[in-house]
């Protein structure tokens, strides 16, 4: 039997493979609640405008809701011969109300009802996102807060390079997870225009009113042009694109955790409830939240891509290849905020070992920089002289097997003469970052500044 929303200039009914490359219920009746409120907004609109009658009207935004508690209550038959969401929440309609459903398609087009659909649903996943950022940058204030002053070691290259605070680390990550939700809020504010009412492409001859359901569906503003507006999936490119960067601070920061929790390091202790076990080492406790946040971003940055190459050099309007859009933005979606959340719980549970932070600082000749600088301070030396001379006190201390502050006065003083004894006062970790008090700098006086202002901002 042919299809019964186009029998009229159909013969027969499709090829068993033609409907199943055809169908995309299996994945768009996730967006069953949006494509509910988006035909409820259309219904109430085309009684206000007396394109239908009152009572039809109600009976179709009656008949919706009906339909709607069937699909949360899992009674609701989905049929991949009826293709898609749309139909199928239409035909069930017709089901329960008859004949008024007949005239809900009135004045739109599934190409329009789609854009609207899922821009209802990335819009939902845009704050559900900024949500879930936030819960990760408070989680990280926590950390910050607790050690605005224990010193860690910072890295360039993963070679120790200077003692930075474990406040100042973590405060870094909020700045990246702040310019995520900031990327967020932005695209959500760009994509918040309607474009209910666009119809197939090119607009419709009923008298519509596409500020009413614009308004309706908590739109800024109908989308201004009809062929753009069915033809636009930027707010679903600009969402992966956020969430690809976001993943990708993710991974980053999952990345140090697993450094940081290994037995050569040790500067964390991730919780039990963020780790695993091994079925055959007895003694292993792995990071694998931490590798699995590390991984998703793999296939974020993937349906970003994927997308970006369904829609490169498709011709206006509506094509179906647009119908490809959805399954990659589901599936970065769940990941990346099952990644946010997984973060999150590693940070709130994570343990900083305080000790073990605080002789890494001192590793490596990590305040190698403290000294060159107490040279041009107090000496009044070129930087690049006393870069030198700190150089070569390096080289003594690595052929002697100590650290800078274990050389003594004597040592220090046959490679400079006038060096004297307070510049052991910079040698020490803690006077390292104390000093380092320019604007966004270690010393924990700013990072406490940078925690209050955060907390400010997030309210
Ligand atoms: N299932 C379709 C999609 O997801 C809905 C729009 C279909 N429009 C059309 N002209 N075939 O894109």
């Amino acid at each position: 039997t042919s299809n019964q929303m186009w029998g009229g200039r159909f013969a027969a009914g499709p090829d068993a493979i033609m409907e199943a490359i055809n169908a995309s219920i299996g994945f768009d009746k996730r967006m069953a609640a949006q494509d509910i409120a988006g035909s409820r907004a259309h219904a109430a609109m085309l009684a206000a405008t007396g394109i239908v009658s009152d009572s039809d009207a109600n009976a179709m935004r009656e008949g919706l809701l009906t339909v709607l508690s069937e699909i949360e209550g899992g009674t609701f038959e989905f049929s991949t011969a009826l293709e898609d969401i749309h139909m199928n929440v239409e035909a069930r309609l017709k089901d329960i109300i008859g004949e008024p459903a007949g005239r809900l398609h009135t004045g739109r087009s599934r190409n329009d009802q789609v854009a609207t659909d899922f821009k209802l649903w990335v819009r939902d996943q845009l704050d559900a996102v900024a949500a879930a950022l936030e819960a990760l940058i408070r989680a990280l204030l926590t950390q910050a807060e607790a050690g605005a002053d224990w010193v860690m070691p910072g890295f360039t290259h993963l070679q120790v390079a200077q003692p930075v605070t474990w406040g100042h680390h973590m405060m870094a990550y909020v700045e990246m997870f702040g310019r995520d939700l900031s990327r967020i809020r932005d695209a959500r504010a760009r994509m918040n225009e309607c474009p209910l009412g666009a119809a197939a492409l090119a607009g419709t001859s009923f008298p519509i009113d596409r500020e009413m359901t614009a308004r309706d569906l908590g739109f800024d503003r109908p989308s201004a042009n009809s062929l753009d507006a069915v033809s636009d999936r930027d707010f679903a490119l600009e969402f992966l694109a956020a969430a690809s960067i976001s993943a990708m601070h993710l991974s980053r920061m999952a990345e140090e955790l697993v450094i940081w929790s290994s037995a050569q390091f040790r500067f964390v202790m991730l919780s039990d409830r963020f780790s695993t076990g091994s079925s055959i080492m007895p003694q292993k406790k792995n990071p694998d939240a931490a590798e699995l946040i590390r991984a998703k971003v793999g296939r974020i940055f993937g349906a970003n891509v994927a997308l970006m190459m369904v829609m490169k050099g498709l011709p206006l309007a509506y094509s179906k290849d647009m119908q490809e859009d959805k399954e990659q933005v589901f599936d970065a979606a769940d990941n990346l905020m099952l990644a946010l959340a997984a973060m999150e719980g590693m940070v709130k549970d994570m343990a900083a070992n305080r000790p073990s932070l605080e002789v890494a600082a001192a590793s490596g000749f990590s305040t190698a920089t403290d000294l060159a600088d107490w040279l041009v301070r107090v000496l009044d030396m070129p930087f690049r002289d006393a870069h030198h001379v700190t150089g070569s006190l390096v080289a003594m201390a690595e052929a002697k097997g100590c650290d800078l502050p274990d050389l003594s006065l004597e040592d220090m003083q046959s490679v400079h003469g006038e060096i004297s004894v307070s510049v052991y006062d910079v040698l020490g970790v803690h006077n390292s970052v104390a000093s380092r008090q320019s604007y966004g700098g270690t010393a924990p006086v700013r990072v406490r500044e940078q925690i209050a202002r955060w907390k400010e901002r997030l309210g």
